[in-house]
């Protein structure tokens, strides 16, 4: 029996800017458990392969990259993440709009998610996992005991990451976000491994109408009813 079914695991699957992030945290405060961000760790690949000067075309070699990432998640006292790559901080680096198209291109090659497979699993550690990401449900974790899936139109989506750059004082184009969010998402859904797609069984709700909080009671009352809370 693989470890990971002994540890109670909450799977949060869903497109870019579905609020998946945000609702992730939350969720991890309030149980008190641990937290995956699994898009990081494709994210880490792709800046790696940068600093090591591997283009995202050399699939051989960012296979490599990704079994060898030398990184480390540290909390600090105020329960943010910090994230070290290679001894260096990387946690806004890794943001960059350049190193998600990247990462969403490595994310397609079926030898980077191998390589980066077990490394997710060894999250789960209790009390329990809230795991972030677009195959967490699917893949990763299929003996999670509740599996959500969020899900808002592009539209939204991109709206909500427009406003979020703005708020941090970078300039940006809210017909240019909307384009990248689309093609990001025919990548993400339209790959031959691990594409996005909800497990039959997750809880599907569509975020465009909702506001952080309303998602986070379904999604609580959700793990009260199964007994995870
Ligand atoms: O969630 P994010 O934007 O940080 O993810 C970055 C990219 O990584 C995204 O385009 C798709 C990919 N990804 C993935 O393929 N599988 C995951 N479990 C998480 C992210």
């Amino acid at each position: 029996m693989p470890t990971t079914e002994l540890v109670s695991i909450i799977t949060v699957d869903g497109p870019s800017g579905s609020g998946k992030g945000t609702i992730c945290r939350r969720l991890a405060q309030q149980m008190g458990w641990h937290l995956l961000d699994s898009g990081a760790l494709y994210r880490l690949t792709a800046l790696a392969a940068h600093h090591h000067g591997i283009s995202t075309e050399d699939e051989e070699s960012i296979k490599v990259v990704a079994a060898h990432l030398d990184v480390q998640f540290l909390t600090d006292h105020t329960n943010d993440i910090k994230i070290v790559l290679e001894g260096e901080e990387v946690t806004d680096a890794i943001r960059a709009e350049k190193i998600g198209t990247d990462a969403s291109v490595v994310a397609s090659m079926p030898g980077v998610r191998q390589a980066l497979l077990q490394r997710q699993r060894d999250f789960a550690v209790k009390p329990g996992l809230i795991a972030d990401g677009r195959d967490m449900g699917t893949v990763v974790f299929p003996e999670a005991r509740l599996k959500v899936y969020l899900d808002a139109s592009a539209e939204e989506r991109a709206t909500r990451r427009y406003k979020q750059l703005i708020s941090k004082g970078v300039s940006a184009s809210l017909e240019d976000i909307l384009a990248d969010i689309k093609s990001r998402d025919e990548r993400d859904m339209n790959r031959t491994v691990s594409p996005l797609k909800p497990a039959p069984e997750a809880v599907i709700l569509d975020t465009t109408q909702m506001t952080i909080e309303e998602v986070l009671e379904v999604v609580l009352d959700e793990a009260k009813h199964k007994g995870l809370r």
